[in-house]
């Protein structure tokens, strides 16, 4: 690679996209420009997560000799699915790699980029000077409990990026405050990415709950998205009565009522 493509790169990472095709939504290029200590992001769905993601792993790879970076998603799949943009990405700027596995990448300059799935024993034994979680509210709290010490020696970088998953969980706590201190906040709802039409978003709107469609596209960590019951009915239900002071609450009732937005707006 020339010497001038290698500094075009490095100082200007929206590169790493734009020589894909995609020019990068201006939340995407203020985290390829920044190195935000802690950076936590929450986001529509398709809005670009995963794909910036991956830009930002590269060039953090390709910036820095010899780094390490891991890459951790619930799943293997989504992890590798990560990386193999990453891999589309390497391939139209021209980057090198000497070792191309499904799990793993290694540039010329000796930086890794590993991709991990969401399992609490699986993240030991990296010292990444980067740190990705993507779809980090659907990762367990033992994860990021385990995750968290990866970056002890190195002082690395953390991004977590996700769409929201109701105000339970690590993620809902760290991104409310409730957490550590220091972290950048991102929010990025669907009225930010132009390539998510208002049709689409109509039919999206029909489809779903209300609730779940504020989860999905607005950035909103409402209490029910995805559980069976929903934590305002629980709390109303009271604390649960003993059998001789007149039964349990009927979870029928509950799930009738939190289906009933879902069959509003499909009438
Ligand atoms: N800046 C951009 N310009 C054009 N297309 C983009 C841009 N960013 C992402 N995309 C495209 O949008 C689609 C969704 O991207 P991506 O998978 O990264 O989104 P996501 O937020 O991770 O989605 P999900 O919520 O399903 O995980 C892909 O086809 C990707 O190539
Ligand atoms: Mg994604």
């Amino acid at each position: 690679m020339r010497i001038v493509s290698k500094l075009l790169i490095e100082h200007h990472p929206p590169l790493v996209m734009a020589r894909s095709g995609l020019s990068p939504d201006v939340w995407q290029s203020r985290l390829l420009h920044d190195r935000p200590h802690r950076a936590i992001v929450v986001c529509s769905r398709q809005a670009g997560k995963s794909t910036v993601c991956a830009g930002k792993a590269l060039h953090r790879a390709f910036t820095d000799p010899n780094a390490e970076i891991v890459v951790v998603s619930p799943t293997q799949r989504q992890s590798t699915l990560l990386v193999s943009k990453v891999r589309r990405f390497a391939e139209a700027l021209g980057i090198e790699l000497t070792r191309d596995a499904a799990t793993f990448l290694r540039l010329t300059n000796g930086s890794t980029i590993y991709a991990l799935p969401g399992h609490a024993d699986t993240v030991r034994g990296y010292s990444p000077e980067l740190l990705i979680i993507d779809e980090a509210a659907y990762t367990a709290e033992d994860l990021y409990t385990a995750c968290l010490p990866m970056l002890a020696a190195t002082g690395g970088d953390l991004v977590a990026i996700s769409t929201p998953r109701g105000r339970d969980g690590w993620f809902w706590h760290e991104w409310n405050g409730e957490g550590a201190d220091g972290w950048e906040r991102i929010e990025v709802p669907y009225t930010e990415i132009s390539r998510i039409s208002e049709e689409f978003i109509t039919q999206q709107k029909a489809s779903m709950s209300a609730e779940r469609f504020a989860a999905e596209y607005e950035c909103s960590f409402n209490s029910s998205t995805f559980g069976l019951f929903n934590a305002a009915d629980i709390a109303a239900a009271g604390p649960r009565p003993l059998p001789d002071e007149g039964g349990l609450p009927d979870p029928w009732q509950i799930m009738a009522r939190n289906r009933a937005p879902f069959q509003a707006a499909a009438s």
